[in-house]
């Protein structure tokens, strides 16, 4: 858990729990400690690691974290107090605030997230990585006395229902009250999750903003390190070390961190799944529901998708979220994948909400929301670009200034956020919080892909459905052209795949052997364009029309016709009900062109020689079977043909 380099610091640490004084013998540290505080978990790891990280960190004071409303509501006081957080408009979003971030902190920092396996290969080439040994060194050195002036909360959180099988508990210890809110809404966390653990074992998720204050230096709203920041995991041992960041992924270890990329390692090691995938239970006017669960990439609408509702012709029709953003999934004793949603909350993306595009979010952001780099109106209340229709006349921008429409920039950061809890979903799904997760039957992956690729189809078997969620992926930019660079995008995992890419595409081609019933695997596309640029499928609600096609063909009532990249819906297999959609509209939303599939398939196999020797056989053998159906097939092929 701790480093190699700190270690023998700590190995003849004396824990004395008769005193409020413990000296770190070696060291020769001396620190303050808080008998009552230390002795509330009876966890041998934890109450080590706290002592651990006190030792070295040396914050002011320890704060155990019990998660209760007194303990949310007194940070929220502290944060007004310090600048952190601007109370919003109580009549308008009653218990809501506002946090704008430092300009150099508005995102994750994919360049400075690292794999430290002990060796490369195992990281592969999807991570950046540096030995363990020497990145321990680094992390030490910046973390003694990181903490100097501030709070060390500890925050205790479960990742999923407690006492789920399928869940996981994980403690972050970090001097960010930001954090320790965020974390409240976003997992489930406190006392109650010490209560589970008992002596159990858990993720440790060490987290500073890398900001310690000088003896009388005043604070500054949002804390960070300007220069140096470090997103570093080590899968062998399950632990994080974040250095230099207080914002989203970042920070709040629970989601990228420990849900993806260490869970993804876990998910290896004991055979099961941890996904960057939405989960929506569909339900018929029959009351059958069935879920599917979807991956794709940051940025091409999953909350939306997650809260999808049936548009019109969908009568009867009911949608449910479970989750937007992270599925962990395990087999259940039925040979069935069962699902979780390891989040409580929901960490979106705010330009581009609106009662348009997605009304269920804007009802969940009534109340009770962290909003980070929006736009302030002059009434108190929150806008960014694509809320409304009208821009309002003036605002405060997300950096703090003035802001007209003439100012010539965004009045919200493109990725402005909300931290909203799950349960004010309007349409959460009665078993989102289930222990036994919920069933799913189809798994759908999708890109952001102008041409090239039709709007559905399902793969013909499990080795062919890994192989097309292996190849997702989006154009860098929305480019018209066909010749716009794909950014692959495995399975909406290659900024979050804790180990080897290649490997990871091993796991799932031997889930086969280890579920009897699989999930059918989807490929989608919402973002095809014409020969003038403009999209062809509406999309959002819209969606839903492909997501029938899908339950149907779950529960084998929907047809379909075989197509060189797999199965495909004709135009009469799809509910027009509500939408006129032109059935040779639709030919060409469904199209494969030869020379621009074999263009793809050349470049899906520069995707496979990265990762050498290392990928799987069967992505190399459905590679030539696909390609082999392309050359056969019409020079264009379409549904009606
Ligand atoms: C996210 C992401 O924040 O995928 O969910 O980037
Ligand atoms: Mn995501």
């Amino acid at each position: 858990m701790l480093t190699k380099a700190v270690r023998p610091i700590f190995l003849v640490l004396k824990i004395r729990t008769d005193g409020t004084t413990r000296r770190f013998q070696q060291s020769g540290i001396e620190i303050k400690m808080n008998k009552e505080i230390v002795s509330k978990s009876r966890n041998t790891k934890l109450n080590t690691l706290v002592a651990e990280m006190t030792a070295l960190c040396k914050p002011d004071q320890i704060h155990w974290c019990d998660g209760s409303d007194e303990e949310y509501k007194s940070l929220c006081d502290l944060m007004v107090k310090s600048g952190t957080l601007f109370p919003l408009n109580q009549q308008k979003r009653p218990g809501s605030y506002l946090a704008r971030s430092h300009p150099s902190d508005v995102a994750r920092v994919e360049d400075r997230t690292f794999i430290c396996s002990k060796t490369k290969d195992d990281a592969g080439p999807n991570n950046n990585w540096t030995d363990p040994a020497e990145m321990k060194k680094t992390l030490t050195g910046l973390f003694d006395g990181c903490m100097r002036g501030r709070t060390m909360y500890v925050i205790p959180f479960s990742m999923g229902p407690l006492g789920s099988d399928i869940s996981h508990i994980g403690v972050e210890i970090t001097d960010s009250p930001y954090v320790v809110i965020s974390m409240r809404t976003m997992t489930r966390m406190g006392k109650k999750v010490l209560d589970v653990l008992g002596d159990g074992d858990f993720v440790p998720c060490i987290h500073s903003v890398g900001a310690p204050l000088k003896p009388g230096e005043k604070d500054v709203a949002w804390p960070c390190n300007h220069t140096t920041k470090y997103i570093v995991h080590f899968p062998e041992e399950h632990a994080i070390w974040s250095y230099g960041s207080g914002y989203g992924g970042n920070a709040l270890l629970g989601k990228k961190c420990f849900a993806l990329r260490i869970a993804s390692v876990m998910a290896r090691e004991e055979g099961w799944l941890a996904e960057h995938m939405l989960i929506v239970g569909l339900e018929s006017p029959k009351g059958e529901k069935t879920y599917l669960a979807a991956a794709f990439p940051s940025a091409c609408g999953k909350t939306n998708l997650a809260m999808i509702i049936p548009p019109q012709g969908f009568e009867g029709w009911k949608a449910w979220t479970v989750g937007d953003d992270i599925a962990w999934l395990k087999p259940g004793k039925d040979g069935k994948l069962y699902a979780i949603n390891p989040e409580a909350g929901y960490f979106g993306v705010a330009p581009g909400t609106s009662m348009k595009t997605n009304p269920s979010a804007m009802k969940l952001l009534d109340k009770n929301v962290v909003f980070t780099n929006v736009a302030l109106t002059d009434d108190g209340d929150v806008w960014w670009e694509g809320m409304t229709d009208e821009t309002p006349a003036h605002l405060i921008d997300w950096t703090g200034q003035d802001w007209t429409p003439a100012s010539g920039k965004p009045a919200a950061h493109p990725n402005a956020r909300f931290t909203a809890p799950a349960t004010q979903c309007p349409n959460l799904d009665t078993s989102w919080d289930d222990p036994k997760g919920v069933p799913i039957s189809a798994f759908l992956f999708g890109g952001r892909l102008s041409h090239t690729f039709p709007l559905v189809l399902q793969s013909f078997d499990w080795d062919h459905g890994v192989y097309l969620a292996a190849t997702m992926g989006s154009e860098a930019t929305a480019a018209a052209v066909n010749q716009a660079a794909v950014r692959r995008d495995p399975m909406a995992m290659l900024p979050f795949c804790g180990y080897n890419m290649a490997d990871y595409w091993g796991h799932w081609l031997a889930l086969k052997s280890k579920v009897s019933h699989l999930p059918l695997i989807f490929r989608v596309n919402w973002f095809r364009r014409d020969e003038n640029g403009k999209f062809m499928w509406p999309g959002y609600g819209q969606n839903m029309r492909v997501l029938k096609w899908v339950v149907d063909r779950v529960h084998g009532r929907a047809g379909a016709v075989d197509s060189p990249f797999g199965q495909t819906p004709r135009f009469a297999d799809i509910n027009w009900d509500g939408m006129p959609y032109e059935s040779a509209k639709y030919d060409r939303l469904m199209e494969i062109e030869r020379t621009s599939a074999i263009r793809e398939l050349d470049d899906q196999g520069d995707l496979f020689s990265c990762y050498g020797s290392r990928t799987p056989k069967p992505m190399h053998d459905q590679r030539a079977q696909i390609r082999t159906r392309v050359e056969s097939a019409q020079a264009v092929w379409r549904p009606s043909n």
